[in-house]
């Protein structure tokens, strides 16, 4: 059984839509042999990071960044994770009120620096997530677990 990691920050009901659909997409039974974890990211750990073979990562904007949550798990898990987790594969979704740049940007440099692997386009919501917000993210969650599991 491979595992999938979960990390999100989740303060409000626009990012617990999103985080339910990444996580239902994660956990389709279309998808086998992955075992799908959530942490919230103040919870999170290196053991957590380095028990699991890939990642999902959620998170709003805040002050043109990630959150300081999800920053914070970051700071706790580089260097401890460096060397373990090179080329795993990872997606990210994130929610914000009008410009999500600066924390794709702070996403992409810290997963550029683990060399995790992107296996889907970040899923970036503004306002209320509609219909298609949430099947974008369904879509992300599935897609990671298909690169851990069987189809
Ligand atoms: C302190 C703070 C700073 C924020 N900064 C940004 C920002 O720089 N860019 C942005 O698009 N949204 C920003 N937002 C909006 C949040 O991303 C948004 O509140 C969050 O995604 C939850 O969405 P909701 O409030 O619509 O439920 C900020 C919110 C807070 C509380």
């Amino acid at each position: 059984m491979r595992r999938l990691l979960i990390v999100h920050h989740t303060p409000s009901p626009a990012l617990q839509a999103m985080f339910e659909a990444v996580r239902a997409g994660a956990t389709t039974d279309e998808i086998e042999g992955v075992e799908v974890v959530a942490r919230p990211a103040l919870a999170g750990s290196a053991a957590d990071v380095l028990a699991a073979d890939g990642y999902l990562l959620g998170t709003p904007v805040n002050l043109g960044y990630m959150s300081g949550a999800l920053k914070h798990f970051f700071d706790l898990v580089y260097y401890p994770c460096l060397e373990a987790t090179v080329r795993r594969p990872y997606a990210a979704y994130l929610h914000g009120n009008n410009d999500a740049t600066g924390a794709l940007r702070a996403l992409e440099s810290i997963t550029t620096g683990l060399k995790w692997r992107a296996v889907y386009p970040p899923v970036v919501v503004t306002g209320e997530p509609g219909k298609d917000d949430l099947d974008r993210c369904w879509e992300l969650g599935a897609t990671v677990a298909a690169e851990l599991g069987t189809v």
